[in-house]
């Protein structure tokens, strides 16, 4: 076991490792805002495409500033045939972050960056970036199944073009706003753990691609955004309402994580899962699925037995079924999320450099000092 003084904070938890001014969270009272505006308010009424803008530029556009913005992510959308050749080159097995996270990498060869700081060049980096995560997620899909890597369509927006990109069909207009909204409530986040590799690795004064590449590394985690590729594996092995309260009441015995709960910030249930567990609800009526009636009793018995410890739904709870429900693969849950975050990754990079330290903590050494070294024949 190991022991910790006073002088360190396992996680980073409280400690302030920047001033910015992208993301407001109220763990206690359970309000997001984006650059000021409240999440609720940006699902109804934006977009994806205006959110990152939002994001990326600090303000809301105007039309032709909206309007370009959107020209400029449909004409990157496109991939290098030589990295949808890369991509044909990794396993079907692999995990579709793994695939992500290659070609964001690749992209930093063929677009070499020569000047952290000339904003110009950087702010068409960051479309690149935000046009191409689609494309990238969608061919590996695509051509892991055996089928070709769709080229996407310059007339349909952001969301809709990805559902078209992997399923070949135009999604409905409510569908292709379910995704929208959920690409929208996924964007940006503050100080969490892929955020926080973002900025580390900005702070080096690397190329974005290499802060991408970072950032998707840290979001895979099962602890981080891969929570809601587990979340609907759990509820549909519960598989009835019935079952929801024995299983929880020995796995909290147990002290098991139930995934999808609990967070470093919320006290309360995350402002995000509100909105998507409306989703969530709306997609199980219309496909008469049972998951999210499990998932409501789930909520109901992780609250009677976990709140007093502030654990409550958080934005990877409701998300995999609304994903499930559009009948998206599990495994591409998570580079959904990598998707939607890119702007919030990106408008940290931006952040970082304006007033850039590197990211440079300190330890408490426990381990040895000025041992002898014994020639390696006499050691036991
Ligand atoms: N289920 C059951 N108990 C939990 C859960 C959970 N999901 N989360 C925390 N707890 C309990 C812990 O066991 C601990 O209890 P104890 O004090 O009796 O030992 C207490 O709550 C505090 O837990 P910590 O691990 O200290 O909380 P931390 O802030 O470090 O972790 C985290 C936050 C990683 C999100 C955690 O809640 C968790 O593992 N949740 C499940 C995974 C998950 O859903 N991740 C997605 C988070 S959202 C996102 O990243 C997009």
């Amino acid at each position: 076991m190991t022991t910790t003084t006073t002088n360190v904070v396992p996680g980073l938890s409280g400690v302030p490792v920047a001033e910015s001014k992208i993301c407001f969270i109220d763990g206690e009272r359970g309000v997001l805002e984006y650059r000021g505006f409240p999440i609720e308010v940006l699902a109804e009424k934006s977009t994806y495409e205006e959110t990152s803008f939002l994001l990326l530029k600090g303000r809301l556009p105007t039309r032709p500033e909206l309007e370009a913005h959107v020209t400029d992510l449909t004409h990157h959308r496109r991939l290098k045939y030589r990295i949808v050749d890369l991509i044909k080159c990794l396993p079907d097995s692999g995990h579709p972050m793994g695939a992500l996270q290659a070609a964001v990498a690749a992209m930093g060869m063929f677009y070499p960056v020569h000047d952290v700081h000339d904003a110009k060049t950087n702010a068409l980096h960051a479309i690149r970036l935000v046009a191409k995560l689609p494309t990238i997620v969608a061919a590996y899909h695509r051509l892991r199944n055996g089928d070709e890597a769709i080229v996407p369509r310059d007339d349909l927006s952001h969301a809709a073009n990805f559902v078209y990109m992997l399923t070949e069909k135009e999604p409905e207009p409510h569908v292709a706003r379910v995704m929208d909204v959920a690409l929208l409530l996924h964007a940006e986040h503050s100080f969490n753990a892929s955020t926080f590799a973002s900025r580390v690795t900005g702070s080096t004064l690397a190329d974005p691609y290499s802060v991408i590449t970072s950032a998707i590394g840290a979001l895979r985690g099962p602890l981080h955004g891969g929570a809601n590729e587990e979340v609907v594996g759990f509820l549909r092995e519960l598989g009835s309402v019935d079952n929801v309260r024995p299983r929880l009441a020995a796995m909290i015995r147990t002290k098991q994580r139930i995934m999808g709960f609990g967070h470093r910030i919320y006290k309360v249930k995350d402002p995000r899962a509100n909105i998507l567990q409306a989703l969530a609800r709306r997609l199980c009526e219309t496909h008469r699925s049972r998951l999210y009636d499990i998932a409501v009793e789930t909520e109901t018995v992780v609250r009677e037995q976990l709140s007093a410890k502030g654990i409550y739904p958080n934005v990877d709870f409701y998300s995999g079924i609304v994903y499930e429900m559009m009948g998206i693969p599990t495994d591409l849950f998570t580079p959904l999320f990598a998707i939607a975050r890119v702007s919030g990754w990106l408008a940290h990079w931006f952040e970082q450099l304006e007033a850039n330290r590197i990211f440079r903590p300190d330890q408490e050494y426990k381990g040895s000092h000025n041992l002898s070294y014994t020639p390696i024949e006499r050691r036991a």
